[in-house]
């Protein structure tokens, strides 16, 4: 072995046994008007079949069925071909969702990015069952999120807070649970009232509107 095969062999030696372990993904917590409205298509869809791998575009794709279209479809900017797919990266340590299956008939709703025409998740994004979500989440991405996304949701992580504008709303779930579901996320969405002010409003369906 020469000296250059010999730098050859130590620098995959070295390779092989300085290899970390990769780093999981990581996302912060975000209030699902938030995931709506930085989203270029929200729709509900079941999931066909188990990920397969993209040749072309190096990434995972599952076949779905687009049921219910709440956002990206319309006449202005919005795209005509119903997406077939839903794209992520192959990989875990790359932000690749894993789809845990619970039945083929369960419906999800899923806020994506478009990549090439078809819809693109990472770990980080919202895809839930839509019968997990509150009621007033379901409402939230079927019609009222959609009235908010000239408001901003501000996250408040630790004690004091000031809210920095008149269309910003404090989000404080994130004070009391890491997940932030507290009751802002849960039940509120932050909306524009007179004057341009920006604040929670409650979405409850059925309950008078309670403010905070
Ligand atoms: C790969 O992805 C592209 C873009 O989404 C799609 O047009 C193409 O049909 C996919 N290829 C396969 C083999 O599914
Ligand atoms: C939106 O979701 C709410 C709560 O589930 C439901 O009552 C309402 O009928 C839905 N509206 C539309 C337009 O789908």
């Amino acid at each position: 072995m020469g000296m250059s095969g010999l730098f050859l062999a130590l620098t995959f030696l070295l390779l092989a046994t300085t290899r970390l372990p990769v780093k999981a993904c990581s996302c912060g917590p975000r209030h699902p008007q938030e995931d709506f409205c930085g989203s270029d298509v929200v729709v509900t869809a079941k999931f066909l079949s188990v990920p397969q791998l993209n040749h072309t575009l190096h990434h995972l794709q599952y076949k779905i069925k687009v049921i219910k279209k709440f956002k990206g479809f319309d006449d202005v900017g919005g795209i005509t071909l119903v997406p077939k797919f839903l794209t992520t990266p192959a990989e875990e340590s790359l932000c690749g969702y894993q789809h845990k299956a619970l039945s083929k008939n369960q419906e999800y709703l899923i806020a994506a990015r478009l990549l090439a025409g078809q819809l693109y998740v990472t770990t980080c994004s919202f895809v839930r069952p839509w019968s997990s979500l509150s009621p007033a989440q379901q409402l939230g991405f079927n019609q009222t999120y959609a009235t908010g996304c000239g408001c901003q949701v501000q996250h408040c992580l630790s004690v004091p807070c000031n809210v920095e504008s008149d269309t910003s709303c404090l989000w404080t779930d994130s004070l009391i649970s890491s997940a932030g579901e507290g009751s802002q996320s849960l039940h509120m969405a932050c909306l524009p009232s007179k004057s341009d002010f920006c604040s929670w409003k409650s979405l409850s369906t059925e309950a008078p509107q309670l403010t905070i």
